[in-house]
């Protein structure tokens, strides 16, 4: 294992993926993880993160010194270097100004970390302070006009330091520093695959659970669905799911879900039909954050109700992913939304949790589900609020209503999908706004519903643009909508990107 410890660069994950991508397993962790902790670990490496820190500010992060003593290599990038340099005596110098963006190093000397690179070299820089004068014990590797000490190394102490991001894909030999270090200088192998994970957590679990029981809520997502047929694969029968049918689904999408795991990989499900528990408890409800709350209340009374009906059930199992864990460490955000997953179960639920997920990133979770024989549909299903369409029906949730967003975004789905289009947009879906509209139809005036589309690119949902959808596919799908939903006489396209909109719009 590689560890990456985290002082705040917005780049950190970057790192642990790319190493991941090498075949070597790599987690991130607070640079406030203990000394005890990381000797458990065993890395075989250690690699400092960038930060928006000055290594001068009084907040500053710092690592327990101890690391530099552990006879472990480390690669500190950024301020891990300026780290570096300030334990073993260098000079740090505080700048007014960032550099940032693209710079050409001069490297002197056929370093390891740079072997077999030409000797001037793209990388990509984003640093206030620098390193003015490397420790006395230290080489330097690589300079640049405006930052003369760009690369470090103490070969004997198994030091390393670069000031540039190896892991952004601007730096032309970024994955090749990186790579020096985890395989020349760390003495890493590349054994890290999904299927080794597979067989890995398969034995975790096994050994885990023993002749136990595991209960797990399964909403046809792709987090709870890869966990529940990874668990059904380590337990088979002793697995079972509880799949909570809310009545705010997409179409068709319940029979799907039934489908797959009842049918087709023959697990144990109970699917709870609670259409009319949520749709009376939403009854003259038209706050956005009140229909949030009650419907993730419920649907803990649901499955709690559901749950208890079962009997020696010990584990439950959650689909929590590396970046759930992440960043819900650093979240000091304030609340936008209210956000539910079905994760959100009850606190005093006496269960042990399972999260086998709970060390991928969401690609590697897709790649785990399609090695698991998921169907395409599932591993590659767009992201779905735990609301549901309740929050797609602005203001009060009727089932009239629901219905006209189902079909319109029925018909959506299915031409983005004609049009090739659906694994290059994050998201896209209707909502139907609360105003009505007049039209003409035939020769008769309408006074009628509007519905609108949105559609978004994103990398994570944190932030978005509006999807450039060919103006031709619009079109079908307008058209298909008005001559096929009732009551919709206009449709409308969101082109606004998040923030200042949020993709949803509850
Ligand atoms: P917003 O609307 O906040 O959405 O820009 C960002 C992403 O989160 C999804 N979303 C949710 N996901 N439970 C979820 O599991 C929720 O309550 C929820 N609300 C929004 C949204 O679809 C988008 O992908």
């Amino acid at each position: 294992i590689i560890l990456v410890l985290d002082f705040g660069s917005q780049y950190n994950q970057l790192i642990t993926r790319r190493i991941r991508e090498f075949g070597v397993y790599s987690e991130l962790h607070s640079h406030k993880i203990s000394i005890e902790e990381i000797k458990a670990m065993k890395p075989k490496g250690i690699i400092l993160s960038g930060g928006p820190h000055s290594v001068y500010d009084e907040n500053s992060f710092r690592p327990d010194e101890e690391i530099f003593n552990l006879g472990i290599p480390v690669l500190g990038i950024c301020y891990g270097m300026q780290l570096m340099a300030l334990h073993y005596g260098g000079k740090v110098e505080k700048a007014n100004n960032r550099e940032y963006g693209k710079a050409i190093i001069d490297v002197k000397d056929n370093p390891v970390l740079f072997d077999g690179t030409p000797d001037n070299q793209a990388v990509w820089m984003s640093h206030g302070d620098k390193v003015v004068e490397a420790p006395e014990s230290f080489h330097v590797d690589a300079t640049s006009p405006s930052t003369p000490i760009a690369a470090m190394t103490n070969v004997e102490e198994k030091m390393y330091g670069v000031q540039f991001h190896p892991e952004v894909r601007h730096s032309e030999y970024g994955n090749h520093v990186l790579k020096q270090f985890v395989f020349e200088v760390c003495q890493c192998r590349d054994e890290w695959t999904i299927e080794n994970f597979i067989d890995m957590e398969v034995e975790n679990i096994k050994a885990k659970v023993g002749d136990r029981k595991v209960l797990c809520a399964l909403s046809g997502g792709v987090d709870s669905s890869v966990v529940a047929a990874l668990i059904h694969k380590a337990i088979g029968d002793q697995l079972t799911c509880i799949f909570v049918d809310h009545g705010l689904l997409r179409k068709n999408e319940a029979d799907d879900v039934m489908k797959v795991f009842a049918d087709d990989f023959q697990m144990n499900i109970i699917k709870v039909d609670a259409q009319d528990r949520f749709l009376s408890k939403l009854k003259g409800v038209d706050d956005p954050e009140k229909k949030r709350k009650i419907i993730g209340n419920e649907f803990i009374y649901v499955f709690d109700d559901e749950a208890a009906k079962l009997k020696d059930i010990d584990f439950l199992a959650q689909g929590t992913l590396y970046t759930d864990i992440i960043e819900s460490g650093t979240e000091t955000a304030q609340t936008i939304k209210s956000h539910h997953n079905v994760g959100g179960l009850p606190e005093d639920m006496q269960f042990e949790l399972i999260e086998p997920l709970n060390t991928l990133f969401k690609d590697e979770v897709r790649e785990l589900g399609t090695q698991l024989g998921l169907p395409d549909r599932i591993v590659w299903r767009q992201p779905f609020p735990g609301p549901g369409l309740a929050i797609r029906v602005l203001g009060e949730v009727t089932e009239e209503k629901l219905e006209i967003v189902r079909e319109s975004d029925a018909i959506l789905r299915e031409e983005i999908a004609a049009a090739g289009l659906d694994r290059d947009i994050w998201q896209y879906f209707t909502v139907l706004p609360n105003i009505r509209s007049v039209g003409v139809m035939g020769d008769a005036r309408t006074y009628d519903y509007t519905i609108g589309i949105r559609a978004v690119t994103s990398i994570d949902g944190m932030t978005s643009d509006w999807a450039r959808i060919p103006w031709d596919v619009l079109e079908k799908v307008s058209t298909r909508i008005v001559n096929d939903v009732a009551h919709i006489n206009r449709v409308v396209y969101d082109i606004t990107s998040k923030p200042p909109a949020t993709i949803e719009w509850e």
